[in-house]
Formats: structure tokens, C-alpha cells, sequence
């Protein structure tokens, strides 16, 4: 347990208790359940320097390995979505440079990286989970299967030399040991280079209550001003924020070393919103509870009266979120009698902790429920163009963010 903030060690204040949860992506056959991994999900945030972070997080080997099931290449939005960042960043970092080097953390199955090949940046992934990273390699992307850390920033400079840019995707608010990456990009970074990440924004999580944002791979939620308090530490700081409709609402930064480049404006309008909407403040997320209550049990009623009335219910994407939505809200198959997903390696797998089945797209293809739970609710636009002949022939969603519904 950590009750104290791993930015500045001051004592966490607790904002929710979810109970026991599983690994989120720890999708298993019916011969593990006995042997099912629990942990305690809490929720809390630091008074100080205002980071929101997980009490607890279980050791990223249990989470990050040869088995991992998030292949980031399942989307084609967000392929599209790596697709552009990479535009941007050859256009306005590298386009000026000879034998420029761009490094990822968290490349996974290459598919930000692989808009580099046939180019004249040299590129390299660094991603711990084998299975994924092997997927890369296969595709020709350079990928290093590690953790990234400071001494792996070393090998990395004595190989290739310093990086012009360094990126991240959902990944920074993954590790524990953030202050090691911080370091380690210290390190790896070319003094005139840039470090882009993005992850979920906390602001966003707030707004629209996605408390399923919240799960163990998710050890940090970011604000612009948690991560300037973290940042300046370390003679960095963020020189520019931009937002990205991606995963439920995300913000992408740009961190320089201070002093080197232009601070853009949207740096200032972020933290006037954050201060103006107190984001820092532990008695705001006091309503964010509330709500999240709220949230469950409307849930709950609107599943069982679904029941009642011998609806077929049935859910739409096997997503991490999910796994705190159904553990939370404790929904098993009764309930929602499977849930479709286009990833192999889920499916005819359970779902973690409440075990509903997990099926190919096929089944919901043939047989068409009453109401569907869209749990990849961060791919709505997506989805619905796909499965509009479903809505069209009187198929139901429900969502439950920012209140439940059944459109
Ligand atoms: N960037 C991809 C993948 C995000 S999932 C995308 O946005 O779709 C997070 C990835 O980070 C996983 O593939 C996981 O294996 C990897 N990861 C977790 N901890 C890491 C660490 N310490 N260093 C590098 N990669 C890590
Ligand atoms: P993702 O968006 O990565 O969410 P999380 O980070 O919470 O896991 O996962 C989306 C999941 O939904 C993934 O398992 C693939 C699945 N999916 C479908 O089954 N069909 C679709 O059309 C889309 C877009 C996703």
C-alpha cells in the first residue's frame, strides 16, 4: 500500500473505495477462476501537489507480460489517430533535422511506429510486454522488450545516441515509478528535444464521471498542474497541451527542459480552468463519489428490470474499463449474457473477477440482442457507423456516462 503521494511523499487522501477488483485485462478460462488475482482498488488524491493516484497498484510484472491482451492495433480510429500524431511530429520537430531519432515508450504492437518505416527517422519501441512487442518486431518495427528506465536510457544512448523526440501513449499514467521515467527521458532526450505523451485526462474523468477510467494499469490521473508540480522538479516543463477526443477525452503535453522552447498559451488556459474548477481540491471529488454511486445503482435497476422483462442484454467491447464497471456494479452473466469483442486473444475467455463469456463478433452478428451495454463507449463514433443496422431495426444501447441511458 501506498498512502503516500509518489511525486512528494506527502499523506494521500482517499476519494473511493471501488473494493476488490481483478487485473482489468486478466481475461481467463473457467480452470483459473479458483486461482483469480484481487486487489483493493482505491482511489486517492495528494493535498499537495494535487496528482490522483491509485493507493495500490500490483506489481506491473503481473499486469505487463508475455500474455498481454490490449493489442493497440484492434481500432481503426485510433490507427488513423497514430497516424496524424506522427504527421505532427515529423512536420514540426523533425522535418529540420538529418539522422533524427525518435524513441516510444509503450510502443506495443507498433502501431505508432510503423508510420516511421521507410523513412529517414531512425525509430525504436521499448515495450516490456513480449507478446505485443513480438507483433512488432514481426512488422519490422526496431523494439526493445523492457521496462523503461533510466539504465535502459544508457544502453539505448550508448547504441543510437540521444533522441530528438521521445513519445508515450497511455503509458506514462501506467508506471508506479514515474519519477524513474522522468529520469530516464532526462537522460535519453537531446537538450533542444521534446518529450510528447498522452493519457486519459483526469478533468475529463471528472466531468463526465468515467469512473471506469479507473483501474489497476491506471496508476495516475493527470491534471496539467499535478504535472507541472512534477515536472519542475525535474527541470522540465510543458510547453504546450492539446486536447484529443481519444480514449473517453484525453490531453497530450509537450515537455521541453525549461527555458528552451516557447511556452504556448494553451498551457495558461489549462491551468486558469483547473484552478477555476479547483481540480486539486479533495472536497470537489466528494460529488465525483456521489455521482459514481448514483451511477451503479441506476445501473444495476436498469439490468434487473431489463431481466424482468426477459430482455436479451448483451455487452459491446471487453474493455479494461469494463472490468470495473461489472466488478463494481458486481453484474455477472445473469445479468449480460456475454460480451463481443474482435480481439482473439479474449475471446471464449471469461471476463475478469465476474466471469461473463466473451465471445467472437460473429455471435452478435447473428443473433442481434434487445439491448446492448457499449462498453467501448470511447469508440462511439466508430461503432455506431458500424452497427447501424442494429439501431436502425430497433437494437437499444445503453451507456452510462455521463448518467445512465438507454438510447
Ligand atoms: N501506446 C499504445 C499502448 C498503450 S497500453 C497505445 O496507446 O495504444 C500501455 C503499453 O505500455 C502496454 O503495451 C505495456 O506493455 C507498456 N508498458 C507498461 N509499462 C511500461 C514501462 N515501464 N515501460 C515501457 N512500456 C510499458
Ligand atoms: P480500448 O478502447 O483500448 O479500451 P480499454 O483501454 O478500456 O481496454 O478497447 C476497446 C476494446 O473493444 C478492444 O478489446 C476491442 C474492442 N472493440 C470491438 O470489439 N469492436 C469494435 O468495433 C471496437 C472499436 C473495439
Amino acid at each position: 500500500m501506498s498512502e503516500i503521494c509518489r511525486i512528494c511523499q506527502f499523506k494521500l487522501n482517499e476519494i473511493i473505495h471501488f473494493g476488490k477488483m481483478p487485473l482489468a485485462n486478466a481475461f481467463l478460462t473457467q480452470e483459473q477462476f479458483d486461482h483469480e488475482y484481487f486487489f483493493d482498488l482505491i482511489l486517492c488524491i495528494c493535498p499537495r501537489c494535487g496528482m490522483l493516484q491509485l493507493q495500490y497498484q500490483p506489481d506491473p510484472k503481473e499486469m505487463f507480460h508475455d500474455h498481454y491482451a490490449f493489442f493497440s492495433s484492434t481500432s481503426h480510429k485510433m490507427s488513423e489517430h497514430f497516424l496524424h500524431f506522427a504527421n505532427d511530429i515529423k512536420n514540426t520537430y523533425l522535418c529540420h533535422k538529418k539522422d533524427s531519432f525518435i524513441v516510444e515508450i509503450g510502443s506495443n504492437d507498433g502501431i505508432f511506429l510503423k508510420n516511421f518505416l521507410h523513412t529517414s527517422i531512425k525509430h525504436l519501441g521499448i515495450e516490456p510486454s513480449l507478446n505485443v512487442a513480438k507483433v512488432a518486431q514481426e512488422n519490422g518495427i526496431h523494439t526493445l522488450s523492457d521496462f523503461f528506465s533510466k539504465n535502459l536510457s544508457t544502453q539505448i544512448i550508448a547504441k543510437y545516441g540521444k533522441a530528438d523526440v521521445i513519445t508515450a501513449a497511455n503509458v506514462m499514467c501506467h508506471i508506479p515509478n514515474i519519477t524513474s521515467v522522468v529520469q530516464g527521458v532526462i537522460e535519453l532526450l537531446h537538450p533542444d528535444g521534446v518529450f510528447i505523451f498522452e493519457d486519459p485526462y483526469v478533468g475529463d474523468i471528472l466531468e463526465i464521471n468515467s469512473f471506469d477510467q479507473i483501474y489497476d494499469e491506471h496508476v495516475f490521473y493527470f491534471s496539467v498542474t499535478s504535472l507541472q508540480n512534477l515536472f519542475q522538479q525535474f527541470g522540465l516543463e510543458i510547453i504546450k497541451v492539446e486536447p484529443q477526443k481519444v480514449h473517453g477525452g484525453s490531453l497530450r503535453y509537450t515537455v521541453a527542459f525549461q527555458n528552451t522552447h516557447h511556452i504556448d498559451t494553451s498551457v495558461h488556459y489549462y491551468q486558469r480552468k483547473e484552478n477555476s474548477q479547483r481540480i486539486s481540491d479533495p472536497h470537489i471529488w466528494k460529488q465525483f463519489q456521489k455521482n459514481v454511486h448514483e451511477i451503479r445503482d441506476n445501473f444495476i435497476t436498469t439490468l434487473n428490470d431489463l431481466k424482468k422483462q426477459k430482455k436479451s442484454v448483451v455487452g459491446y467491447g471487453a474493455t479494461s474499463k469494463s472490468t470495473t464497471v461489472l466488478n463494481f456494479c458486481n453484474i455477472q452473466s445473469d445479468l449480460i449474457s456475454y460480451i463481443c469483442d474482435t480481439t482473439p486473444i479474449k475471446q471464449f475467455k471469461y471476463s475478469p473477477g465476474t466471469h461473463i463469456p466473451i465471445l467472437p463478433y460473429s455471435e452478435f452478428q447473428k443473433n442481434k440482442p434487445d439491448y446492448t451495454v457499449l462498453f467501448a463507449w470511447n469508440h462511439f463514433d466508430e461503432i455506431m457507423q458500424k452497427e447501424i443496422d442494429y439501431t436502425n431495426s430497433r437494437g437499444k444501447w445503453i451507456i452510462f456516462f455521463p448518467q445512465v441511458k438507454v438510447l
